[in-house]
C-alpha cells in the first residue's frame, strides 16, 4: 500500500515547475527547528543554498555545529546560525524566544520541523507527554511567541509546519497526552499530526489579517535518522523506496519560496499542491470543530508554565 502511494506520489514531480525552486531568498531570515538532521538539515541547506539568513534550532550544541559546518561549507552562505533549544520544555522555548526576540529581525519563514516519534510513555520534566511535548505544545508555543518577529516581516511571513500523512488516520481529539492506559506511541504521533492541521486552520483564520500564511505539509514518507530509530521495521522493509531527506524538505522550501498569492493559508500541502485534510469516508471532518477548546488548553499551558 505504502510503495504504491510513494510510486504514485513520485508521479507528482513530474508536474513541477523548476523555476519555482530558482527564486533568491536573500535579505529574508528563516528559523528551521530541528535543523540538524533528516527534513530539516535538508530544508536549513534548501533555504541557506538560495540566499536565506537560516536560524537553525537544535537541541543539541554538538549535533547543531557539526550541521552547521556542513551547511555553509555545501552552500557558502555564511549567514547561518545555531539556537540551541529544546522544544519539549516551554519554559526553554520561551527563554529562547525571548533571546531571539531581542535581536528584533523580521521572521520572514518559521518551519516547525521538529518531531518525533516516542514509542514509550516518557512523561517530560514540565509534566507532559513527550509525542505532545515537541510535536504539539513545542510547535504552538515556537509560533506564538514569534508572532510579533512574524508581523515584523508582514506581508510576506508565513509559517510552514511538518506535519504527517499519518494523521489521515486520526480524528481530533481532546485527550492530547494519552490518557488510554495502554500507550500508542504511533497513535499518539497520528494524533499530534492532525492537531497540526487543524491549529494551521485555526491560525489561518485567527491571524488573517496579520499578514501571516499558516501552511501545513505532509513531506511523504522519507528515511531520516527519526524514521530508522522510531519506525525500524518500517524503514527495513521500505528501505530503498523511501524519499530521501532533501524530496521531503521539497514542498517545506516550496512553501517558503512561492508568491503567497499562489497559496492557501490555513492549507494542507503535499508535493507542492493543495491535499485534502480528510480522507474519504474517515469521519475525521467533524472532529476539527474541538480546535477552540484544545486552543484554549494550549494557550493555558503556555501562560503556566514558568521561564
Ligand atoms: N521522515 C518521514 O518519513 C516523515 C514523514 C512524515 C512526517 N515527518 C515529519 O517530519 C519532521 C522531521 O522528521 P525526520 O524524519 O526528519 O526526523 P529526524 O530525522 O528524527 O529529525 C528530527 C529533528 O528534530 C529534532 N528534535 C527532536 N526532538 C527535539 C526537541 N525536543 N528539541 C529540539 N529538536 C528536536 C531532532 O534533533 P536530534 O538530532 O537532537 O534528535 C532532529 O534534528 C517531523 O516533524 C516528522 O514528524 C517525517
Amino acid at each position: 500500500m505504502l510503495r504504491k502511494l510513494e510510486m504514485r506520489t513520485r508521479e507528482h514531480s513530474k508536474n513541477f515547475q523548476p523555476e519555482d525552486m530558482q527564486i533568491s531568498i536573500k535579505g529574508k531570515n528563516c528559523i528551521v527547528t530541528g535543523a540538524n538532521a533528516g527534513i530539516g538539515f535538508a530544508a536549513a541547506e534548501g533555504l541557506a543554498s538560495r540566499g536565506a539568513t537560516v536560524y537553525m534550532v537544535c537541541r543539541n550544541k554538538e549535533r547543531g555545529e557539526a550541521a552547521l559546518s556542513k551547511i555553509q561549507l555545501s552552500t557558502g552562505n555564511p549567514n547561518v546560525h545555531l539556537e540551541i533549544c529544546d522544544l519539549s520544555s516551554v519554559s526553554e522555548i520561551k527563554s529562547f524566544s525571548s533571546r531571539f526576540s531581542s535581536k528584533d529581525v523580521p521572521v520572514h519563514v518559521l518551519v516547525n520541523n521538529a518531531g518525533l516519534i516516542e514509542n514509550k510513555r516518557v512523561t517530560t520534566s514540565e509534566g507532559f507527554e513527550l509525542n505532545f511535548a515537541v510535536n504539539v505544545l513545542g510547535t504552538y508555543a515556537t509560533t506564538e511567541l514569534m508572532l510579533p518577529l512574524l508581523e515584523k516581516a508582514a506581508p510576506d511571513a508565513r509559517v510552514i509546519t511538518v506535519s504527517s500523512g499519518g494523521m489521515y488516520t486520526a480524528p481530533l481529539t481532546t485527550d492530547l497526552q494519552f490518557s488510554d492506559e495502554k500507550f500508542d506511541g504511533v497513535a499518539q504521533y497520528a494524533r499530534n499530526k492532525r492537531v497540526q492541521v487543524a491549529l494551521t486552520e485555526k491560525w489561518a483564520e485567527m491571524y488573517k489579517n496579520k499578514g501571516i500564511g499558516f501552511y501545513s505539509m505532509h513531506p511523504g514518507w522519507a528515511e531520516t535518522p527519526g524514521v530508522a530509530k522510531s519506525l525500524p521495521d518500517f524503514n527495513q522493509r521500505l528501505s530503498g523506496n523511501l524519499r530521501t531527506s532533501e524530496e521531503g524538505a521539497d514542498t517545506i522550501i516550496w512553501l517558503a519560496l512561492q508568491p503567497k498569492e499562489k497559496l492557501v493559508s490555513g492549507g494542507f500541502y503535499f508535493d507542492r499542491a493543495e491535499a485534502p485534510k480528510h480522507l474519504k469516508f474517515a469521519a475525521t471532518s467533524q472532529s476539527h470543530a474541538k480546535i477552540d477548546s484544545i486552543v484554549d488548553t494550549l494557550r493555558s499551558m503556555l501562560v503556566s508554565s514558568k521561564v
